[in-house]
């Protein structure tokens, strides 16, 4: 009987792993230019704080365009830190829609 429930809860864990990781073919994408670009500074995982930068998670996408092409914040926006040591990436403009679908 516990064995049953031990295997019914790997079951479930499994499925659950496996929806979290099926992304779009744009977050995808935006996950592997984050991971290119960003992880030294954010971290691997973007809901918590990295070495450098602060948690990006649920970033929208006005503030990723701002930010990481012109190291600038939207109109009101009260930003998470008040440095500036983040460089901005104006190369990374195609890449802006997949990075905010990956944060989303
Ligand atoms: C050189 C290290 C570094 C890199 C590389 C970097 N960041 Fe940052 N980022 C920071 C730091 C530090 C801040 C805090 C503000 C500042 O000092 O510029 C920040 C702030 C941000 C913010 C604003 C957070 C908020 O709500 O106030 C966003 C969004 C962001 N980064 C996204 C990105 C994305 C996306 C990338 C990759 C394309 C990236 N950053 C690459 C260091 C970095």
């Amino acid at each position: 009987m516990t064995r049953l429930l031990v295997a019914g809860l790997a079951v479930v864990a499994l499925a659950l792993t496996s929806c979290e990781q099926r992304l779009s073919p744009s977050a995808e994408r935006g996950r592997q230019v984050f991971l290119a670009q960003c992880v030294t500074c954010h971290g691997p995982d973007p809901a918590q704080a990295g070495p450098i930068g602060p948690a990006v998670k649920g970033s929208s996408r006005e503030l990723l365009e701002a930010k990481v092409l012109r190291g600038a914040y939207p109109p009101g926006y009260m930003p998470k830190r008040s440095t500036k040591v983040m460089v901005p990436m104006p190369a990374l403009a195609g890449e802006i829609g997949a990075l905010a679908d990956y944060l989303r």
